[in-house]
């Protein structure tokens, strides 16, 4: 089996290789022999362009004279005009002896001599010309043709071809200065990559450039690293009530008709796969209007409201609410349905005991409504009580969000929402809305993600795709993973190209030897996911909005320098929260216990909810199956 193997290579090897030595050899003499044609013709055209009528003439009599002694002997005469145009009748050995034939054969002898050389010169660049030629038309030959969709160029030609049809932004990122495309940002980015990838990295870059702008931007800045590089305490702000820093917030300073703290509620209650809808809905009800009808209190703060949404008996809630609705919820007919709800508003609601509530607070909506500012707005947590202080910053963010919706059309304005690690916070309500139109307040969202899958997990996969087809500019870093480098390579498009298939035939007559080329269309990603999946950090592909090629940009790491502490602590009295903490921890109990002991009409509304994708359709089930009318 192995000799026989070793035939069959032998004689395939030796077939191929004789193949091809003929087919070279064949065009090898066409070109040798075209080279000579050529080098005869350099060297009519010089001689005659270089030598005079009569030298040529001498040069024939030179030639003449040869043959007629060859057959003549030395008798051998002949008639020579000579250089005064009298003919005369000469010995032809007498002729080439003469000095002035000496001269003439001389200078002639140096022309061809002087055309023998440069037409050699010329002869040989022409055959090289030729080769290159053959060459680069095999090559083109052989070349897979791109016909439609996307192709992968080099950051400069890019650059060059964003200059050229006048779309460059001021902004400009990477080792190679790639312009944006002009006033995309309102079409938002996405910057998507593992961990250590490189997100942090443009977004500083951005952020250098946004400063020197002007412009303004709210900042979701989960471990305070931003803060620490580019807090400026003249004018900008930071919202973490852990934080020194931290500013005052008054929950009814900031919302005031039951439509916010409808909003808030949504924000601050998220609603979970594993989390009957009915309760967080029930939950999120019972804060919004305990806290609307509290608005009148003058007494309010926000830690009487959680005393009151936590520790205060049902009867009680049920008496202070003005809406008749809400206070159903909290009857003492279901208790257990209570119970559950409490547990909720104990889990989502227990990071309100934080907040400063202090003197002269602060309010978002004014923030934002005030064009006159230049200052940024960080919002930030602390690691270790980040999942507690979650949902208060979604809230926030949400209502900084909300409120930049409502600012009237500006086509200068710009309001940066940069939300560096966007899944390490709850669903955002209005993020959809501010991707879709936030064009006309001048809203420009960077989100970073580590990949697809954690957003599908915050956001459903419906809101995922709905997020990611609103953010028109795309950085994709690296993916270890095959799934999401190849989301991330689909993201980069595809292209239909002409592929070229050589085929060689061979038998033991020559006559059956050929090569054969055919052309087939083939779909193929621009970058493969493997591309994806071995990217370096500080490397990725971009996306541009419209149509330019896909590029792939490198960034340097600048070390800053860091400003400021990422966080400070601020003074806290934690005695002060040991009694409501106990009471949060009665109720995250007791919900466990409740979450037990579903009721039938919450398991089948389940089993819809999970047959449908998608947070937003549960409060469409809850309100077709008419939940509240217990
Ligand atoms: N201060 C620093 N010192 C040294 N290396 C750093 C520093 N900051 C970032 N890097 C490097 O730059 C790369 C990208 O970091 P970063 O932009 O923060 O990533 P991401 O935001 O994607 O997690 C990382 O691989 C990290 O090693
Ligand atoms: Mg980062």
């Amino acid at each position: 089996m192995k000799n026989k193997g070793l035939a069959k290579h032998f004689t395939r090897g030796g077939q191929i290789t004789l193949h091809n030595l003929r087919m070279f050899n064949q065009i090898a003499n066409r070109v040798f022999l075209m080279g000579i044609l050529i080098f005869a013709l350099f060297m009519i055209v010089w001689f005659f362009i270089r030598t005079t009528a009569y030298e040529r003439y001498i040069f024939m009599q030179w030639i003449w004279a040869h043959c007629y002694l060859f057959f003549s002997g030395h008798q051998a005469k002949q008639h020579i005009i000579q250089p005064d145009g009298q003919a005369v009748l000469v010995y032809s050995k007498a002729m080439l002896d003469s000095g002035l034939m000496q001269i003439y054969l001389s200078k002639v002898g140096s022309i061809l001599l002087s055309g023998f050389l440069v037409c050699l010169f010329l002869c040989v660049a022409s055959v090289l010309g030729v080769v290159i030629f053959l060459k680069k038309r095999g090559k083109a030959h052989t070349k897979n043709k791109r016909i439609k969709g996307d192709y992968l160029r080099a950051p400069a030609q890019v650059k060059k071809m964003i200059i050229k049809r006048q779309k460059a932004s001021d902004l400009h990122l990477g080792k190679s200065a790639l312009p944006l495309i002009k006033d995309t940002e309102r079409q938002h980015f996405l910057i998507d990559g593992t961990t250590g990838s490189g997100k942090s990295t443009v977004i500083k870059e951005l952020l250098d450039q946004i400063r020197s702008r002007g412009d303004r931007v709210i900042f979701w800045d989960e471990g305070g690293h931003f803060i620490s590089e580019f807090y400026d305490e003249t004018c900008d702000k930071i919202m973490n009530d852990l934080d020194v820093r931290g500013l005052s917030w008054h929950l009814w300073d900031e919302c005031q008709d039951i439509a916010d703290f409808e909003n808030m509620a949504t924000a601050l209650i998220p609603m979970t796969h594993v989390q009957d809808p009915f309760w967080v809905l029930g939950a999120r009800t019972i804060f919004s209007e305990v806290a609307f009808t509290m608005r009148n209190d003058p007494n309010r703060n926000v830690q009487a409201l959680l005393k009151m949404l936590l520790t205060a008996s049902l009867d009680n809630i049920k008496a202070y609410l003005e809406d008749i609705y809400a206070s159903i919820l909290v009857s003492d007919k279901i208790e257990k349905t209570a119970i559950s709800i409490k547990s909720i508003m104990a889990a989502y609601l227990k990071c309100l005991r934080y907040v400063k509530d202090e003197e002269d607070p602060f309010s978002i909506r004014r923030w934002i409504q005030n064009d006159s500012s230049s200052g940024w707005l960080f919002f930030s947590s602390l690691e270790k009580k980040h999942e507690g202080l979650k949902p208060l910053i979604t809230a926030r963010l949400d209502i900084a969000i909300n409120e930049l919706l409502s600012l009237e059309r500006n086509e200068k304005r710009r309001i940066w929402i940069i939300l560096d690690e966007l899944t390490s916070l709850h669903k955002i309500p209005t993020l959809f809305k501010i991707l879709s139109k936030g064009r006309k307040p001048g809203a420009c969202v960077v989100i970073g993600i580590q990949n697809y899958a954690q957003l599908a997990e915050v956001y459903g996969n419906n809101g995922a795709k709905i997020i990611s087809s609103l953010l028109n500019t795309r950085f994709m870093f690296r993916q270890p993973d095959p799934d999401m480098a190849a989301w991330s390579a689909r993201n980069l498009g595809e292209t239909i190209i002409e592929e070229v298939r050589e085929g060689i035939s061979y038998g033991a007559n020559t006559m059956r030897d050929g090569v054969s080329m055919n052309r087939h269309e083939t779909k193929k990603a621009v970058v493969s996911p493997s591309e994806i999946m071995t990217l370096d950090d500080l490397h990725c592909f971009v996306r541009l909005p419209g149509q330019y090629p896909i590029t792939q940009l490198d960034f340097d790491l600048k070390l800053r320098k860091a400003l400021h502490a990422p966080f400070i602590q601020r003074e806290m009295d934690e005695t002060k929260f040991k009694e409501l903490d106990k009471v949060i921890a009665k109720h995250e109990k007791a919900g466990v216990h409740a979450a037990s002991d579903i009721s039938e009409k919450t398991e089948k509304l389940n089993r819809k909810f999970n047959k449908k994708e998608g947070i937003d359709q549960v409060t469409e089930v809850v309100g077709e199956e008419k939940l509240f009318d217990v």
